[in-house]
């Protein structure tokens, strides 16, 4: 048996060595990376790259919980972190927690992950307290999208002081570590340098504690647009367009399937 990263030592990676970190949504996808990674977010993300959502505002706890099941089932060895979706911990603590333990109940994950700072601080020790720990993501949360504007960097200019101030206190919270996401880096490397917890960065900064991306922007999967941030280190979107035009000829040509992959009518003894 493998044994399992805990949130613990995920936070004691910090000044150690540097944390990787993916999204994954599904089985397989799990288990390529689950040696691989030290966390497995499942994101809300999945909601645009999974689902075609306009936003992640429209994922539900619901869609949570069956994508942190199919990771679940892939991911033995990385600490498995489910995000808790648009209006399922911001109306109060106990509303908070109510929702975290079910994804912590049904899906088997090791935390849960929400957005926001010093406005989530009371919900986070809330959660933390009753025994769900919890990775804080501030900078830009793609949540608050409305309210920003657009995928806009967050931070800059008179932003620094009260981004500092959100890690802060997500950190004297209890939140075990802290996504970073479109911060700009010298603020990136002052809040790692300022927190007790690791920060995971994301368009933030090479001397984040970790790192992190959405594996189907990594992997080259979606394409329909591709942040700054987004290095792509594989382009399996256009391997498996090629791979289905290549069927799609095949079938219109009787050339598939071959003998190989069809079955004698002979009856074996
Ligand atoms: O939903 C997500 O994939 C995330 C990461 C980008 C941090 O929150
Ligand atoms: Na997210």
């Amino acid at each position: 048996k493998i044994s399992r990263k805990m949130p613990s030592d995920i936070a004691a990676m910090k000044g150690q060595s540097p944390i990787v970190c993916l999204t994954a949504y599904t089985t397989p996808m799990a288990r390529i990376m689950d040696p691989h990674c030290d966390l497995v977010l499942v994101g809300d993300s999945l909601g645009m790259v999974v689902h075609g959502l306009e936003s992640t505002l429209g994922v539900t706890l619901e869609m949570m919980i069956l994508h942190g099941q199919a990771v679940a089932r892939g991911a033995q060895a990385a600490c498995i972190v489910v995000d808790m979706p648009f209006g399922s911990y911001e109306e109060s603590p106990a509303q908070a927690f109510r929702n975290a333990a079910r994804i912590m109940a049904e899906t088997g994950a090791q935390a849960v992950k929400l957005e926001g700072g010093a406005h989530m601080a009371d919900t986070i020790r809330f959660l933390v307290q009753r025994g769900i720990p919890v990775v804080a993501h501030i900078g830009l949360t793609p949540q608050s999208v409305n309210v920003f504007g657009g995928y806009k960097v967050q931070g800059r200019g008179d932003a620094a002081a009260r981004l500092m101030a959100d890690a802060v206190a997500v950190d004297e919270a209890g939140a075990f570590a802290v996504t970073l996401e479109k911060v700009p880096q010298g603020l990136a490397d002052r809040i790692t340098a300022e927190i007790s917890v690791p920060t995971i960065g994301i368009g933030a900064s090479v001397n984040c504690d970790g790192q992190v991306l959405v594996v189907d922007d990594m992997l080259g999967l979606f394409t329909a647009f591709k942040p700054k941030f987004v290095k792509r280190y594989a382009q399996l979107g256009d391997a498996a367009g090629q791979a289905v035009a290549a069927y799609a000829e095949e079938v219109r040509a009787r050339r598939f399937p071959a003998p190989e992959h069809m079955f004698s009518d002979e009856v074996k003894k």
